[in-house]
């Protein structure tokens, strides 16, 4: 059965994937700007960790264990430092133990093997090649022991950690969940939906991968280039990891080139270069390959979603129930927060949400782009749309329907806080108008564009709108040369979202002079202290203290500073949270299974959007981060080897400008006054938070295929049912 012209093709339908252009801004009016960076960065003059000119610099090269649970025993090193070029071997036996509690970072003081990957020493030598070439040739005594590198729902070490990131309760409920979920289907009306979606090991992979320099002084102060999202709390954490006084540790980022949170932690990468250049008595660089980056730099813990929703005949949610299972390290905790987003989206009679962890032989799990939301609003936002199948109902209604008056179980009771805005349903209004939807016959697979199948999807997106304690500084600058211009200081982190760009903007706009006449510095630890880049908190607390340091300056007449500790402790009182609405249209062959994304459409309510070229750059790299996932993304996980596996671009697909011929980010401005004077809620990551159940949403409109495990493969489609 054909229905063309229900859904119309962008271009030639014989070509779906034709360059369309990326992401019209209709309704904001004419988009200019730049990044203060910019030219820098387009003329190689603005140096990444690795590029820093170091005098007599040498090369550290990871030795990392082969097997993922035992013992290490022996290591000889007589062959690799007959090689040429090589200054030293460094393990267990040969530097001196240091304090930490991290395990991942107390690197070569430990006897055990946890994960395959974990580092156990590393070879010095004159270039990066002459040290890789001799760390194949070091031998290591290892005794394997049976390992556990494999999720399931059954898994017999499942267990409740006490709190999930960043410290929210593990479970939360109110109501009779099991009566909600029994109501419709007893009462002949409504509906029900039981499944359980799942998400699998995914990776950070920034375009520059992890690096650092590590140089010790006469005085003993260690600086540190090093690829963070957070110059302060790297400081911190290498001092602490070293037993160092913080004073004599400084680290230095003035550009990063993405982290995705893979840079908010320190990384083993910069300990490593520390000791090393500690052992040889000269500055050492330490570049991860990309294969490195799997092991080294932490991954997004899969996930096995239960997902349970009842709703009335009117579509109002009479339960709804999510229950998740990841995994965790065996010696690190990381509890992504999953379920979270469920407990701010949709008023309902019962809720419960929980949150169970199997300890296996992995590396660390860590932040990837919206940890929690991401994996968590996929599942929610699939299921929803399934409630909404089954109940023949409009899956834009379906949401509108179940708007919460607040919060729902933002303290595990049913009357939460109030929202300090909340504009979910005018996202998805206008999000339908711009899109198309009204007239969309639901049923599914019953749409064709030449052979594609065609369908369209919606679904909410969700971050939370926080901020951290900052401090900044701002001077007046002196001399005829820089005469009526300001010098913003903060050891903020631009990871290449255009900080420097909006700080200053901020901080000009208080000054009441062009962005042009300030220079923000950041990127170095020397700079007042300042939270990471992440969470997309980022503006909001740097800005918060850049704008009150311009505010002190304004007062004083040449000098300003701020620290705003006690303002962002006041922070409370209200849900603080964007919300957004996103449409894909998929097409899908039917004959090979490949599906493809003509056209993504977000709108979203983020606050007052502070810089609207890097806020659209935002939201349109988050949604190609969620059509990656939702239909490239995977790790894949060798049982028999205890590792993960294509450890490179090459296997670890990420979507390209190819895949992505149309994508429109377009935005509601609120006036929220219950934020930070900015009023910006963050950008970083709502754009990624939803995508990819639009787009599963599409494909099962498309096929009438539902596919509940992430990535949406070909393979998957095809399969019988
Ligand atoms: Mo982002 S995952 O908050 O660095």
């Amino acid at each position: 059965m054909s229905e063309t012209g229900i859904i119309e093709g962008p271009g030639d339908i014989e070509r779906p994937g034709a360059f369309q252009g990326h992401g019209v801004i209709e309704g904001h009016g004419v988009i200019e700007g730049h990044r203060v960076e910019g030219r820098d960065k387009v003329t190689g003059a603005a140096r990444y960790a690795f590029e820093h000119p170091v005098a007599d610099a040498v090369y550290a090269y990871p030795l990392q264990a082969p097997i993922a649970n035992g013992q290490i025993g022996a290591l000889d090193a007589a062959e690799a430092l007959a090689m040429p070029g090589v200054i030293a071997v460094l393990w267990g036996g040969n530097t001196r133990p240091f304090g930490g509690k991290d395990f991942e970072l107390s690197l070569f003081h430990r006897s055990d093997v946890t994960y395959r990957g974990q580092l156990v020493g590393a070879v010095i030598a004159d270039t990066q090649e002459n040290a890789r070439a001799a760390a194949a040739a070091v031998r290591v005594d290892y005794t394997p022991a049976e390992h556990d590198v494999v999720l399931r729902a059954d898994h017999p070490g499942l267990y409740r950690p006490e709190k999930i990131n960043p410290g929210l309760p593990t479970d939360t409920g109110y109501g009779d969940v099991a009566a909600g979920l029994a109501a419709p289907v007893l009462a002949g009306t409504g509906a029900r939906v039981d499944v359980t979606y799942t998400t699998p090991v995914q990776h950070n992979n920034p375009m520059e991968p992890h690096a650092a320099i590590a140089s010790w002084d006469s005085a003993g102060t260690l600086t540190i280039y090093d690829s963070t999202q957070g110059p302060s709390a790297d400081r911190d954490t290498i001092a602490t990891v070293l037993g160092l006084d913080p004073g004599h540790v400084r680290v230095i980022s003035p550009h990063v080139g993405g982290g995705f949170g893979s840079k908010g932690t320190t990384r083993p990468h910069a300990i490593l270069a520390a000791i090393a250049a500690s052992a040889v008595g000269r500055p050492v660089k330490v570049a991860l390959t990309r294969q490195q980056m799997f092991t080294l730099t932490g991954h997004r813990t899969p996930t096995i979603q239960h997902l349970q929703l009842g709703a009335d005949v009117d579509g109002r949610l009479t339960a709804l129930a999510h229950d998740v299972i990841e995994h965790t390290a065996a010696r690190t905790e990381f509890a992504e927060q999953t379920a979270a987003c469920t407990r701010v989206m949709y008023g309902t009679q019962a809720m419960r949400t929980t949150h169970r962890l199997a300890r296996l032989n992995v590396p660390a799990p860590s932040w990837m782009r919206a940890p929690g939301e991401t994996p968590g609003m996929y599942a929610l936002e699939s299921a929803m749309d399934e409630l909404a199948v089954a109940l023949g109902m409009d899956p834009v209604e379906l949401r509108v329907v179940n708007e919460p008056a607040a919060e729902p179980d933002s303290t595990g009771r049913e009357s939460g806080l109030p929202f300090s805005s909340r504009n979910l349903v005018a996202c998805l209004r206008a999000g339908a108008d711009r899109f198309g939807w009204a007239g969309r016959d639901p049923r599914p697979g019953v749409r064709r564009l030449g052979r594609w199948l065609a369908g369209t999807g919606v679904a909410a997106s969700t971050y939370p709108a926080r901020r951290r304690p900052s401090t900044a500084a701002v001077d007046k600058l002196n001399g005829d040369a820089v005469d009526g211009e300001y010098e913003v200081r903060i050891a903020a982190a631009d990871i290449g979202t255009g900080a420097r760009t909006a700080l200053g903007e901020i901080a000009a706009s208080v000054l009441g002079v062009d962005a042009e006449r300030v220079r923000v510095i950041l990127g170095d630890s020397d700079l007042p202290d300042a939270p990471l880049a992440g969470g997309s908190m980022g503006t909001a607390s740097w800005g918060s203290a850049v704008a009150a340091a311009c505010a002190a300056l304004l007062k004083d007449g040449a000098h300003g500073s701020a620290d705003t500790t006690d303002d962002v402790a006041g922070d409370s009182g209200w849900a603080r949270h964007s919300f957004g609405a996103q449409f894909a249209e998929v097409l899908v062959d039917p004959l090979t299974g490949e599906v493809r994304v003509p056209r993504l459409l977000g709108v979203f309510a983020a606050g007052r959007i502070i810089n609207p070229v890097l806020a659209r750059s935002q939201f349109i790299g988050g949604m190609t981060m969620g059509l990656s996932m939702a239909l490239l993304e995977e790790t894949a996980v060798d049982a028999a080897a205890g590792s993960f596996v294509g450890q490179d671009l090459a296997q670890y697909h990420i979507a390209t400008c190819a895949d992505v011929p149309s994508v429109e980010a377009f935005w509601i401005d609120e006036d929220d006054p219950h934020l930070w004077p900015g009023g910006g809620k963050g950008v970083g990551e709502i754009g990624i938070t939803g995508t990819a159940a639009a787009i599963g949403n599409a494909v099962y409109h498309a096929t009438g295929r539902r596919v509940r495990n992430l990535p949406i493969t070909p393979a998957k489609l095809l399969a019988p049912v």
